[in-house]
């Protein structure tokens, strides 16, 4: 019985692991400067643009609203993100500031 549960509450970890499994994090680094994400935030946030990930009254509170902030941003400077570029920077974003499971 204890052998079950165990692999049962390991299927649950692991099923929820990694929001964004298709994303490449190291692209999505690439990808904010290619995007000049970051010159943007600054204008918000003073000083360091990143900052704007954790902030204390931060928007983003889930990996689906996660890749909705990311569609606006872009289509504010008019640039469409491709699916596997929303991934990439998901996954980076994830990995470096959320850490949504
Ligand atoms: C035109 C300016 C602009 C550009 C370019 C821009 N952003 Fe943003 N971004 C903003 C603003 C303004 C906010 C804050 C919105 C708010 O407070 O509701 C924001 C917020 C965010 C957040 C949410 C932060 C939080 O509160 O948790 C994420 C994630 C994000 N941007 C990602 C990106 C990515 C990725 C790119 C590049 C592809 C990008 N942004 C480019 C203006 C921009």
């Amino acid at each position: 019985m204890k052998k079950y549960l165990f692999l049962i509450l390991l299927a649950a970890a692991t099923a929820h692991a990694d929001p964004f499994p298709k994303g490449n994090a190291a692209n999505g680094q690439k990808l904010i400067v290619k995007y000049d994400c970051e010159s943007c935030h600054k204008g918000k946030m003073g000083g360091d643009g990143t900052a704007i990930y954790t902030r204390m009254e931060r928007r983003v509170t889930s990996a689906d609203i996660l890749i909705d902030r990311m569609e606006q941003c872009s289509g504010a400077i008019g640039k469409q993100l491709t699916e596997q570029e929303k991934l990439d920077l998901a996954a980076h974003l994830n990995k470096t500031y959320y850490n949504f499971k």
